[in-house]
């Protein structure tokens, strides 16, 4: 019998609990930390996908429940959203030390989770928070030739494709650019706003 949903993303769960082939594992086993799977509704019509998870999100399991998780909250009420409406991940499920830049061999490796639980989950709209995710995504569903500078980017409606369904990708200021620069703080509310529209249809 085809597995349930829920069961299909605790296999990948699980398969993320037992990466220790990750860079990233030791650093987690020694600190304490616990891997950041994802989080949310399992039919979300939006799914958040951020960078990596912060020493906060990697003490608790949870992601984005730090200082950019309460700018994404107050993203999301404003246009009248909950997390308990939409799916939340992130590209790297482990925390990068210092939280360093992810490097390419640890998106490598992290990416088809990413990958795996979008087949799963099958969002109507992706919103990338930040560079990293926007890239990867931008150029593994099909508009490679449409990267440019997260600056450029946010805001902006790509079609993209998977193998058997479709989304729309928006690009989105990672939230905790709105942390020290307050002007980012609306332009994000602006793209918001514009992605919740899409989501609506
Ligand atoms: N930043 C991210 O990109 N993800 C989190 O989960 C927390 C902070």
């Amino acid at each position: 019998m085809a597995k349930s949903t829920t069961e299909q993303l605790k296999c990948i769960r699980d398969e993320i609990i037992g990466l220790e082939e990750s860079p990233l594992y030791s650093y987690r086993t020694e600190n304490g930390y616990y891997p950041v799977i994802g989080q949310g509704s399992h039919e979300a019509e939006i799914m958040c996908v951020g960078e990596a998870p912060g020493e906060t999100e990697a003490k608790k399991g949870i992601p984005f429940c730090g200082a950019a998780g309460r700018v994404l909250d107050e993203l999301l009420s404003e246009v009248g959203l909950s997390r308990e409406d939409i799916y939340i991940t992130n590209l790297l499920k482990d925390r990068p030390p210092s939280n360093r830049d992810p490097r390419p061999e640890e998106i490598e490796l992290y990416a088809p989770f990413l990958d795996r639980q979008m087949y799963v989950l099958r969002p109507r709209v992706i919103l990338a928070l930040g560079r990293f995710s926007a890239e990867y995504l931008m150029k593994r569903y099909g508009n490679p030739d449409k990267v440019t500078g997260i600056t450029k980017m946010h805001g902006q409606e790509y079609a993209a494709a998977a193998d058997d369904f479709s989304f729309t990708l928006i690009p989105l200021f990672h939230p905790a650019a709105a942390l020290y620069d307050s002007s980012k703080r609306e332009t994000l509310i602006e793209d918001m706003k514009h992605a919740a529209q899409v989501a609506k249809g």
